[in-house]
């Protein structure tokens, strides 16, 4: 972790979450903009339309853990927010989650990206991101991902444990990145079957036009272009929203030994990614 997020762990540890509260958590990079535009669309799309040109994406759905001070207070934006429900955005790995929205029993959209396009997404990110150290050579960062010495720590105990909290709380929906490109329209079903929504087809044709990677990308309240600690001349927040990206950065001999240690790390058979649609 860095300072900007556990400078006030107290303060976000003690957060009060109402039962209503949806929170949106991920791994960095997983596709976390993606998916919180797409629960803002179906909540307020229709009964609050200018939302959508007036609010950037990332004060409509804050990040709970952020403390930029002049810049994001994550728990003063949530805590002001004046929708119903509240969508909050979290990075933390399952255990650091404020306890009072598991004892509210509050909703959880959680979505995971494969490690491989992840790591890339990541590296990119932390180019162009000056609130995030610096991501040094290509190989060196290659490694830090295996290692878990990431902010936010491992990929592998993220999705893992996660994974391991679904079993165990049943309001939790999983998703994939890879599934959302495979077909943006079915993830949304799913999203609104878990949500007990029902939009019309209407509706739901025009969220998943404005959704798209190049609407999203030109769309000026989510691209993140209003965020000054980003850099886009080093690389866009909108890079290339691809499944597969990741061989144009890994050699043959890092494919080898990622996947050796991939092995050895994901035991749990039952939570399975890919890497290719
Ligand atoms: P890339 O860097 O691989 O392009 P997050 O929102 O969690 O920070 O994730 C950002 C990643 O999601 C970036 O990946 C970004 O391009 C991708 N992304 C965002 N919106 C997307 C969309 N509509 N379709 C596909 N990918 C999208």
């Amino acid at each position: 972790m860095t300072h900007y997020f556990t400078n006030n762990w107290e303060n976000i540890q003690n957060f009060q979450a109402r039962p209503d509260d949806i929170l949106i958590a991920t791994y960095p990079k997983a596709g976390t903009t993606w998916v919180s535009l797409i629960l803002d669309l179906l909540y307020f799309g229709k009964t609050a339309p200018e939302r959508q040109t007036s609010i950037p994406i990332e004060h409509r759905v804050p990040f709970l853990e952020i403390n930029i001070p002049s810049m994001f207070q994550g728990i003063d934006m949530a805590e002001n927010l004046p929708t119903s429900p509240r969508l909050i955005k979290t990075h933390f790995p399952v255990q650091f989650v404020p306890k009072s929205f598991w004892e509210q029993n509050c909703k959880v959209v959680y979505v995971a990206r494969n490690a491989k396009d992840n790591m890339v997404s990541f590296f990119h990110f932390d180019r162009m991101n000056m609130a995030e150290p610096e991501p040094g050579e290509w190989n060196n960062y290659f490694h830090r991902f295996m290692e878990g010495k990431m902010v936010f720590g491992s990929w592998y105990d993220h999705v893992n444990n996660w994974w391991k909290k679904k079993q165990t709380y049943s309001n939790i929906h999983y998703m994939f990145y890879e599934d959302m490109i495979e077909d943006t329209g079915r993830e949304i079903d799913k999203l609104c079957s878990f949500l007990g929504l029902s939009p019309s087809a209407e509706e739901k044709k025009q969220i998943t036009g404005g959704v798209q990677f190049d609407n999203m990308k030109k769309n000026d309240m989510v691209n993140h272009c209003t965020i000054p600690i980003m850099d886009f001349k080093i690389s866009p927040f909108m890079r290339k929203g691809k499944v597969g990206d990741w061989k144009n950065h890994f050699t043959v001999a890092q494919n080898e030994e990622f996947e050796e240690d991939y092995k050895k790390k994901m035991k749990d058979l039952t939570l399975e990614f890919r890497t290719e649609i």
